[in-house]
């Protein structure tokens, strides 16, 4: 919950871009070069570890954003990982990678539709069901 203040300008715009109504700094508080995140916001958040490599589905997610670590796995281990991130998605589900990764090798690019190629932003298809 804390972030260097000229990250934080960039979040604003994005912020604002997104619809956001009040100003970002109505939840966080300035200290030096950095803002932190209020509190009430924080309440809402839980922190638990979890590894990639070991652990099974984490959940019914409607968006999974994990950046810059498929590249330092192999191509078994970001398959495991891509199809973990399936299994706990939702359908509909959104899947934003980093900008050096991709859905390849994983087995799985049926199962998401490619939202932004350069921001790596998949979605997770919704079942067909037959008539
Ligand atoms: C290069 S950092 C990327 C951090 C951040 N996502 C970003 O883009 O700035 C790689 C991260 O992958 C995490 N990581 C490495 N192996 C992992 C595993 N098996 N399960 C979960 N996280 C792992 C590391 O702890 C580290 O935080």
């Amino acid at each position: 919950g804390i972030y260097s203040i000229e990250a934080v300008k960039q979040y604003g715009d994005n912020y604002r871009r997104a619809g956001g109504r009040h100003s970002l700094s109505d939840y966080f508080t300035a200290r030096y070069d950095s803002v932190i995140m209020e509190q009430r916001l924080k309440r809402n958040i839980v922190f638990a570890d979890h590894d990639l490599a070991t652990d099974q589905v984490f959940g019914e997610m409607h968006v999974i954003l994990c950046r810059n670590v498929l590249i330092y796995f192999d191509r078994a281990l970001q398959a495991r990982v891509i199809r973990l991130f399936s299994d706990s998605l939702d359908m509909g589900g959104y899947l934003c990678l980093g900008t050096k990764e991709s859905l390849r090798f994983s087995g799985q690019e049926e199962t998401f539709d490619v939202i932004n190629t350069p921001l790596r932003i998949f979605r997770k298809r919704q079942l067909l069901h037959n008539a």
